[in-house]
């Protein structure tokens, strides 16, 4: 059987029921485990002086294969392109780009340098599954190099309607680099269509969905195929998780300070994406016009740090701040504070325990790829008195779990709706919806991702070009040399 080789840039300290280090090393690593291989990323590690050295640990039946990036790297690929550039603009945040050629440069060169840095570690049947923004021109910095392996990729996020995507200036180099993996793997539909959209509209290429399973798509010379592949959990893993920490200090800390009253809970990095403002000023709503839910409800938001160096995430903690200190101020009493906010990482066993533990699961983002956090929530549930997920169309994981009360992140007034209507919701109909999100949780768990998204790409004949394998990337040298530098 051939070794699966998963890329990606962040390869998370991963110990079991560890601090959630975000949908992709939570859902890579679950996969990960079951088939065992290596996962080839970045340490985390920024360096200023000496030479980045490849760090290859055993930890189980996975090999991590980590390397640290120097300070320009970090600053143009990391923290420049893949978050000043493509983060906004595929989270359709066109406001919030930035761009800097050079950073775009900085980019390719950070990809090509990582390409040359995994070669001597493949092996000729390994199969290549890199995943997300950071990595677009991966598999053409590994065709540049002669890699004829199979090689996939999978975007986490959304992938933007055309008219988003023009904002970002190598908008075509960008879907040009992605027409040289094999297959292309999407959260959802509509992101899918998005890309095919441009394929057809703005690429001039074909897209041909009359052969069974994935589209094939032609486009720069190039033939591949394309299909949405939903990123899953195991709900029956979580729901054991969350059960043994019923009777744990932080449920029973919690359950302390809240009393009786309900509890209406959120966990989410802090990102500008997550519409974390809209969704405090929706409690608020509810705390002003339903008057009897005063005092009987609190809500916990537990957002961790991210990007923490960039000026779009220090404003988004800043406006929340603000934010929850003015709506406690209107409305806490001596007994009282309506809303927790707690700007820190939990471990993923603590986090589980305490969704059982709330009526409500709050997770509205503006947009979001997929959400586990939303299907965390329900597989954490008791089925005998489960709590109501209120979610964000516009969350991927909403075009699956439609026993969620759907809600619109910017319509303050029907989320707050939503929310009284979650708080009074009757047994029957909790239990029935989570049955049925259950049912659909199961069925399209994390083993069945991985499994769909493998056995399309060992589908695929390997490194097929109607061109004489001319790649834009900057050559595996150059990029040693340059980065080299730092
Ligand atoms: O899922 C999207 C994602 O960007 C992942 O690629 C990433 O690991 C996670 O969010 C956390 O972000 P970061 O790696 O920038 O801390």
């Amino acid at each position: 059987m051939s070794r699966l080789i998963i890329v990606s840039n962040r390869v998370a300290p991963i110990s079991e029921g560890g601090p959630a280090a975000g949908g992709l090393a939570v859902g890579v690593y679950d996969a990960l485990k079951e088939t065992g291989g290596m996962w080839f990323g970045w340490s985390g590690d920024v360096l200023t002086s000496g030479q980045p050295q490849i760090k290859v640990e055993e930890r189980g039946p996975v090999t991590f294969a980590t390397i640290a990036l120097m300070r320009r790297d970090y600053d143009q690929y990391y923290r420049g392109f893949s978050n000043a550039t493509l983060w906004p603009a595929f989270h359709y945040r066109a406001d919030l780009l930035q761009y800097d050629r050079h950073d775009f440069e900085g980019y390719c060169r950070v990809n090509a340098w990582l390409a040359q840095q995994l070669v001597p570690l493949l092996r000729e049947d390994d199969v290549i599954w890199v995943h997300d923004y950071h990595l677009i021109p991966f598999a053409q910095a590994l065709r540049a190099a002669g890699v004829k392996n199979r090689i996939g990729f999978f975007l986490h996020i959304p992938f933007p309607a055309s008219q988003v995507l023009l904002a970002v200036p190598p908008h075509r180099e960008l879907v040009e680099a992605l027409c040289s993996f094999d297959l292309l793997g999407f959260q959802t539909a509509p992101d899918l269509r998005a890309f095919c959209d441009y394929i057809v509209n703005e690429a001039n290429g074909t897209v041909d969905a009359s052969a069974q399973g994935p589209l094939t798509i032609h486009a720069f010379g190039r033939t591949l195929r394309a299909a949405a592949y939903p990123i899953g959990v195991y709900p029956d893993e979580i729901a054991e998780l969350a059960k043994a920490g019923e009777r744990g200090k932080p449920v029973r800390t919690m359950k302390a300070t809240l009393h009786s009253r309900k509890l209406i809970m959120s966990v989410d990095r802090l990102d500008y994406s997550k519409g974390l403002v809209e969704r405090f000023r929706a409690f608020e709503r509810l705390l002003e016009h339903a008057a009897a839910q005063r005092n009987k409800v609190s809500f916990l938001q537990i957002a961790p740090p991210t990007r923490a160096d960039m000026h779009a995430y220090q404003d988004i903690r800043l406006q929340l701040e603000g934010e929850s200190g003015r709506i406690n101020g209107r409305f806490a009493e001596l007994d009282w504070t309506p809303i927790l906010y707690i700007h820190k990482q939990y471990e993923r066993s603590v986090l589980a325990a305490l969704f059982r533990t709330a009526h409500v699961g709050y997770v509205t983002p503006l947009r979001d790829g997929m959400n586990l956090v939303a299907k965390e929530y329900v597989s954490a549930q008791d089925p005998e008195n489960p709590g109501v997920l209120v979610l964000s169309r516009f969350a991927g994981a909403a075009q699956e779990l439609d026993g969620a009360l759907i809600v619109n992140p910017v319509d303050i007034d029907g989320m707050a709706e939503a929310l009284a209507r979650a708080l009074g919701m009757p047994l029957a109909e909790r239990q029935a919806r989570h049955r049925d999100m259950m049912v659909q949780l199961r069925e399209n768990n994390v083993s069945v991702w991985r499994d769909n998204f493998m056995r399309d790409l060992q589908g695929v004949a390997g490194a097929k070009s109607t061109r004489s394998g001319k790649a834009r990337a900057v050559s595996g040298k150059k990029a040693a040399r340059e980065t080299q530098a730092g």
